[in-house]
């Protein structure tokens, strides 16, 4: 059964449990920009980490790097960026906003039925000025993805790392762009975060690991958690490919508020490093020690949203009960791993439970709680999503053991508490 209004009952519960919060609220807000409070900057790091881990660290064939956000200008000319990735944009002659042309049935505005202005391409990404001058010479753009950091450092990579085709490089970090509609609290923004991965291949390989990589991706948000039917691939049309791609496939979600994308996999074929190639005069290419060659390999592209992924996690694991209200967050990404209560604030239940505490917390990101009744505690860290409770009643104090609670079943064990770093740990695996 779809949840009522669940993506007004998901703002206001990370509003409520310090998730995330609308940016210089006391200034009113600024239109989709959003900052992540203590839980969910927890969990933001989480889903970064499980992503590096996969993708770099239990890969030999992949590397990391960690590129500048300001980037030479040629860089945008090169990548194509500066000349098509646009937006068509129309705008109400009455009420001044705008639209995505694309997005708007019939010719009137629809918010107030005004006449709309001829469509015009909108160039998406950001411009400051480097330096103290502003003048055209010194505009620089704020990078609108981060592939194109890795595309500039293919050779600086290549060479130390010493690694053969097939390999990749994948890199986290901020991207902006200047979207005309950010829409549907985090899930469209004009500062984001996103994670990428290039993967070079011989050219003639492109298509065998586009379907290698669609598959991998998809089982990652699988392992995380997320309910196979509320996902799918879709592959571009030709009107709906990037500039740069030959072939791609979204993976998509399905929102409240209709199937979007959450990932782009795409066949950026040699486009990338034949423009940076001859743009910059610096040959980008590969010698092929088995055919004797020198050659530009192709590239596919797998890249994910920070917030998107965040934003899925969030409204595939809300759910309510008639007592509850729980998000089914997978251990591996809940912010905080277990909460621990003292039943009662007396019987040197407190103390036992703080050693507890000093026990776990150099493994776990650990919550303490003893005020209020025994119920009201687990909802809140039901509500936070924190997988595991762990209580310590009148028995503790008498065999050390403690009971450990499960946020989804609600059912409760009894675990040594010397055994609780174990038993958690196997827990978050599973
Ligand atoms: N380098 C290729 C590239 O940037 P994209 O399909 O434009 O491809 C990839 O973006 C991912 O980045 C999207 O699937 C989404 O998760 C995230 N993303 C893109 N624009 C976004 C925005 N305005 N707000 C939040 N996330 C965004």
């Amino acid at each position: 059964m779809p949840i009522e209004n669940l993506m007004e009952k998901l703002v206001s519960l990370c509003k409520r449990r310090g998730f995330i919060f609308q940016s210089s609220e006391i200034y009113g807000g600024i239109n989709s920009c959003w900052d992540y409070g203590p839980l969910g900057v927890e969990l933001k790091r989480n889903i970064k980490q499980d992503w590096w881990r996969r993708m770099v660290h239990l890969r030999p064939d992949i590397e990391g790097i960690d590129a500048s956000i300001l980037m030479h200008p040629d860089v945008w000319r090169s990548s194509g960026h500066v000349e098509s990735f646009t937006d068509p944009l129309v705008d109400c002659k009455n009420c001044k906003q705008r639209f995505k042309a694309d997005e708007i049935d019939g010719d009137k505005c629809p918010v107030c039925g005004g006449e709309l202005t001829p469509v015009r391409q909108f160039n998406l990404m950001f411009k400051t000025f480097m330096g103290p001058v502003e003048e055209e010479a010194s505009v620089v753009y704020l990078r609108p993805e981060t592939a194109q950091g890795i595309y500039v450092n293919f050779l600086n990579v290549l060479n130390p790392s010493r690694q053969k085709l097939p390999f990749g490089i994948a890199q986290i970090g901020k991207a902006f762009r200047n979207e005309i509609t950010p829409s549907n609290f985090i899930f469209r923004t004009r500062e984001f975060e996103q994670m990428e991965m290039q993967y070079f291949v011989k050219p003639q390989e492109d298509e065998e690991w586009l379907e290698y990589w669609k598959e991998k991706r998809m089982s990652w948000y699988i392992s995380l958690g997320i309910k196979k039917e509320n996902l799918r691939f879709h592959p571009h049309t030709p009107e709906e490919l990037p500039h740069y791609a030959r072939k791609a496939y979204d993976i998509q979600y399905h929102f409240p508020f209709g199937w979007k994308e959450l990932e782009g996999i795409h066949d950026r074929t040699d486009y990338d490093l034949s423009r940076h190639s001859e743009y910059s005069g610096k040959r980008l290419s590969y010698y092929d020690e088995g055919t004797k060659n020198h050659y530009i390999p192709y590239i596919v592209e797998t890249s994910a949203g920070v917030n998107r992924t965040l934003l899925t996690i969030l409204v595939d694991a809300y759910d309510e009960e008639p007592e509850r209200v729980v998000l089914r967050l997978h251990p591996r990404v809940a912010p905080i791993k277990a909460a621990i209560f003292p039943l009662v604030k007396r019987d040197g239940m407190p103390e036992k439970a703080r050693k507890i505490e000093e026990l776990l917390r150099p493994h776990f990101n650990i919550f303490y709680d003893e005020s209020g009744a025994i119920g009201r505690r687990y909802r809140r860290q039901d509500e936070a999503g924190t997988p595991f409770g762990i209580t310590v009643d009148s028995q503790t104090m008498e065999d050390d053991t403690v009971t450990l609670r499960e946020r989804d079943s609600m059912g409760q064990v009894r675990v040594k508490a010397d055994d609780l770093i174990t038993e958690i740990k196997r827990r978050i695996e599973a």
